[in-house]
């Protein structure tokens, strides 16, 4: 009885083998031929399949959430922050999440995944906006700022975020003006600091 059951297990064991190999064969061979033939049509003015768009929103969403950690600044309804941020927005995003008075632009119209509005609100949380903002997301337009931007400037901008669906035009625009500085000011004050920093360690 145990020889027979010990037959039996070793002329199924290879087959089983066999078949596993066999699929894992199929899967890398086909990858292999799906990207080496040029099928995938990688335009971006080719919308994705449905069930390729549903797999790559699931993909970015539980990719954000499992990476959003930062504690959050409780200062986030600040007025200086958000005129800051207001006055960041208006230079690096506006371009392609527009911003209310602004007619679509050239570059908002090419993309693809399409740059939400952002002054619609977001269903993301303001770590994850954050997360975001820093990092950027793969295979879409979204950069990362945090490349070139230090974490309060990008928290500057999220609390901007978190009050833009309230703002009016006018609102938006007053704010942009008495953005405290200008961009590219606060980047050269960055740098100066750097700068500082590495000289009195010296
Ligand atoms: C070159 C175009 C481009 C610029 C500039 C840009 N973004 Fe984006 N952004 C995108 C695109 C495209 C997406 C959508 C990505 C996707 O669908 O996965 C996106 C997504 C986002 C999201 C996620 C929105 C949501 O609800 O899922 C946030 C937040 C965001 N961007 C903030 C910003 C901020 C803040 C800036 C400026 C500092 C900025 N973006 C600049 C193209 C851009």
């Amino acid at each position: 009885m145990r020889l027979f059951e010990m037959s039996t297990g070793n002329r199924r064991s290879p087959a089983i083998v066999a078949i596993i190999v066999g699929v894992v064969v199929a899967f890398v061979g086909g990858g292999w031929l799906f990207a080496y033939s040029g099928a995938f049509d990688i335009a971006a003015d080719t919308p994705h399949s449905q069930p390729v768009y549903w797999l790559m929103q699931k993909v970015r969403e539980h990719s954000i959430v499992a990476r959003a950690t930062d504690p959050v600044p409780d200062d986030l309804a600040d007025e200086k922050r958000i005129a800051s941020g207001a006055g960041q927005y208006a230079e690096m995003c506006a371009s392609c999440h527009l911003a209310p008075g602004m007619k679509r632009t050239e570059i908002n119209r090419g993309l693809y995944p399409r740059a939400p509005e952002l002054r619609r609100g977001s269903a993301l949380t303001p770590a994850e906006e954050f997360w975001v903002i820093k990092h950027g997301i793969k295979m879409t337009g979204m950069p990362a700022w945090g490349a070139t931007h230090d974490d309060a400037i990008l928290w500057d901008v999220v609390a901007f975020l978190r009050k833009f669906p309230e703002l009016t035009a006018e609102q938006y625009q007053t704010l942009v003006k008495t953005a405290p500085k200008t961009h590219d000011m606060q980047q050269m004050d960055m740098s100066n600091s750097h700068e500082t920093r590495h000289e009195s360690h010296q």
